[in-house]
């Protein structure tokens, strides 16, 4: 197989930015930096791109850095997707997110096309940790931290949250850490304590915690340590 569709097939950039990546010297087939698109590809073959061993059409990760006002759905025609962000990318219907965030809630969305990792992230046995900040509308006072760690009731549930921790930043700015994924949770956890959420922003999942280099809106595919960070 050419290059150019290599670096497509495995990384799912479109034709025009694999030919703009090899032809910036940022692939190194076999050890050696390689300009020709044109040449030709086997399964012996050693490619690196931007530090990555690239794997024959594998699966993909990536993390967004997910703007306020996009949905996690592609079926929503009132609002934008935050598909619409991955526009250039092949094979787009095979991409399932990791763990879904509210419109208005901002920060790390992992986007994969492989299921089973996807369920070690959402499965309520694995209790992966989700880290958010929380700027809540009143302060919050010191006795809501072992609230939230002996866990709370909320509306409509059976059993309480699992114990949760919080960490108290300023008056109105918290650290919440849960090992769940509620419908709403951490909403309905600040509105348990008569509080309510004013920005949501999620900045870690299990070990993998948003790039600060990327802006809202701007992705990039996780590093081999971080996606075996998920086990
Ligand atoms: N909890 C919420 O209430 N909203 C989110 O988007 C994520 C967690």
């Amino acid at each position: 197989m050419r290059l150019d569709k290599f670096i497509c097939t495995c990384t799912g950039l479109s034709r025009i930015q694999a030919k703009r990546v090899i032809g910036k010297g940022l692939v190194k087939v076999d050890g050696v930096i390689e300009k020709d698109q044109k040449v030709k590809i086997n399964d012996q073959n050693e490619v690196v791109f931007d530090g990555r061993h690239l794997r024959f059409s594998g699966p993909r990760y990536i993390m967004l850095n997910k703007p306020d006002g996009a949905v996690c759905t592609s079926l929503d025609d009132d609002y934008r997707s935050v598909f619409d962000l991955f526009y250039d990318l092949e094979r787009l219907e095979d991409l399932l997110i990791a763990g879904r965030l509210d419109a208005d809630t901002t920060g790390l969305l992992l986007i994969t096309d492989d299921g089973k990792w996807s369920h070690r992230i959402t499965s309520p046995k694995k209790q992966c940790k989700k880290c958010y900040r929380v700027i809540s509308a009143e302060a919050v006072p010191q006795d809501v931290v072992e609230q939230f760690a002996n866990g709370i009731m909320l509306k409509g549930e059976k059993q309480p949250t699992l114990p949760a921790e919080l960490e108290i930043l300023s008056p109105t700015e918290s650290l919440l850490t849960i090992h769940e994924g509620k419908y709403h949770q951490v909403k309905r956890m600040f509105g348990a304590i008569n509080n309510r959420v004013v920005e949501l922003h999620r900045e870690q999942v299990g070990d993998i915690a948003l790039d600060e280099d990327l802006e809202p809106g701007e992705w990039r595919y996780l590093t081999d340590e971080e996606i075996a960070s998920v086990k």
